[in-house]
């Protein structure tokens, strides 16, 4: 079973912590992830992937611009409809609006048709509420929380697929 993750990224901390989530979901038993820049999207494996984590920068308390465009007509062209969505932010300040730009993500996802999932409060700690955000310069304290997520997303998308 396939996993994509789709992310922004101008200095690269959105790009490294879809590292962490592909380490989290690989040690689920039976499951592939790959991570693809928004720029170098592998079209076919994400048409044949049974969840889409979509990852941004959080500017001016939301997402990227790039990734808003991408949103607006990138997921309905790659077979998403009635498959698991999740998503992710980094930002510099943890009042700085990652949970904010999560939430537009899942939003754009949705109404493509995604079940937006995060695993929230339903597993216990760390409870991950709309996404994990990860918080600039010292990314790599977030990395466990991602290789969590990571895991969780997996296994639902198994029990899904
Ligand atoms: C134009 C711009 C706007 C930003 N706005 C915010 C913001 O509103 N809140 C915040 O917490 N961080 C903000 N940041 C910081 C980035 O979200 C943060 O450094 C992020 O990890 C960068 O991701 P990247 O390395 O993948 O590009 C902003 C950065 C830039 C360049």
């Amino acid at each position: 079973m396939k996993i994509s993750i789709i992310y922004d990224t101008k200095t690269g901390n959105t790009a490294k912590m879809a590292d962490y989530i592909i380490q989290g979901a690989q040690s689920v038993d039976g499951v592939e992830a790959k991570a693809f820049g928004i720029d170098a999207i592998d079209e076919a494996y994400v048409k044949n992937s049974n969840a889409l984590i979509v990852g941004s920068p959080t500017y001016k308390g939301c997402l990227s611009g790039r990734m808003k465009m991408w949103l607006e007509s990138g997921p309905s062209s790659l077979n998403v409809a009635g498959k698991l969505a999740g998503a992710y932010a980094t930002a510099a300040f943890i009042h700085g609006g990652g949970d904010l730009a999560i939430q537009c993500i899942l939003t754009h996802l949705m109404v493509d048709g995604m079940m937006a999932y995060s695993s929230g409060q339903s597993k216990g700690m760390p409870v991950i509420h709309l996404g994990p955000v990860a918080i600039s310069p010292n990314i790599d304290e977030y990395a466990e929380l991602f290789k969590i997520y990571g895991k969780r997303m997996a296994e639902q998308a198994l029990k899904l697929a």
